[in-house]
């Protein structure tokens, strides 16, 4: 693949039938999804398991991208191949995760801000030498006990713009990413109200700090009910409550929409998109970014078992073709 411009990138990420495998999950958080399955989260365990993934026969059929961890974007595959360039070589774009987590806001009632400015500006260089062309950062907005603040929004928003210009800077495409989590007991119109109040807040920063929006995407999490309320809206509503929530808020110079699962499972993620996808043209292409509902079958597939990777691989493209039949509206559950 030839260098390609930052709005070039953007669409390639969301071209018709594709979307973006998150497999950036940070050490702790890769550890927790090896736990599960009772394997040791070691450098080389981690290796395996990302190997198996990008070395998947066909997974570039439905995948655009693949979102790395700093450590994975410095492995090599078991034959000695970066996997910065074996992605490369399947024509899937390798990007990188460069938010350093979210850490407690001072003088907030427990909300959290994420942090990673500092030396931004050095690393971002370093990666688009390492092949990454497009980043992601998330911020991490919590619905209980009154929160969020608009104190909490507001910060968060203004660390994602200022992460995003400075990704466009280093000819890299941010993914700016603020997930309103699904965790608690909220409705849907909770969800919705957050979400709105979000995203208007992150794209004036945006504005103000001069971020290109034809060279970025946005990755939100859907208007959805909280994962422990009584009444669980379905996709219909889901698919409504998203998709006017982003008619307000998010401007149609905005190329993509990639969604992250946040907890649903990987059949709700993909009946969600597909619904969608099933409302005929928006003003953006909507499509995925997901971690958990394109990994949890393989990785229960897996077991951290070598005689378990050509089970795990198959896991992981039949979820991959579901869910880009779901970005294109054509899934049958
Ligand atoms: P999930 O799809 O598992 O939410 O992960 C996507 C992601 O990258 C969250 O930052």
């Amino acid at each position: 693949m030839s260098d390609l411009d930052m709005e070039d990138v953007a669409l390639a990420l969301v071209a018709p039938s594709k979307g973006i495998l998150a497999a950036d999950e940070s050490t702790g958080t890769i550890k927790k999804r090896l736990d599960s399955i009772g394997t040791a989260s070691t450098e080389d365990s981690r290796r395996d398991y990302r190997e198996l993934l990008f070395t998947a026969t066909g997974a570039s059929d439905y995948i655009s991208g693949v979102i790395l961890y700093d450590e994975t974007l410095r492995q090599s595959s078991g034959t000695g191949t970066p996997f910065p360039e074996l992605l490369k070589a399947n024509g899937i774009i390798p990007g990188i995760k460069v938010d350093m987590g979210a850490k407690p806001l001072a003088f907030s009632n427990g909300e959290l801000v994420t942090e990673g400015l500092d030396g931004l500006r050095e690393r971002l260089s370093e990666y688009y030498s390492l092949g990454a062309r497009f980043a992601k950062w998330r911020a991490v907005i919590a619905i209980k006990d009154g929160a969020p603040s608009q104190y909490c929004i507001d910060t968060n928003a203004h660390a994602l713009a200022r992460y995003a210009a400075l990704c466009q800077e280093a000819n890299i495409v941010p993914i700016v990413e603020p997930e309103v989590l699904m965790d608690g007991d909220h409705n849907i119109d909770e969800c919705y109200a957050v979400t709105e109040t979000t995203l208007k807040s992150v794209f004036d920063e945006l504005y103000k700090q001069r971020v290109v929006l034809e060279q970025m995407l946005l990755k939100p999490n859907m208007v959805i009910s909280g994962a422990d309320c009584q009444e669980q809206a379905g996709a219909e509503e889901i698919s409504d409550k998203t998709l006017y929530c982003f008619s307000q808020a998010v401007p149609s110079a905005v190329p993509g929409i990639v969604f992250l699962s946040g907890g649903q499972s990987e059949q709700q993620a993909t009946e969600n998109l597909n619904v969608m996808n099933q409302q005929g043209k928006q003003p953006w292409e909507i499509s995925y970014s997901y971690g958990r509902a394109l990994q949890s079958s393989a990785l229960a597939a897996w077991q951290g078992k070598p005689e378990n990777v050509a089970a795990a691989q198959a896991a992981f493209l039949h979820r991959a073709k579901l869910t880009s039949a779901a970005r294109d509206g054509e899934y049958n559950a």
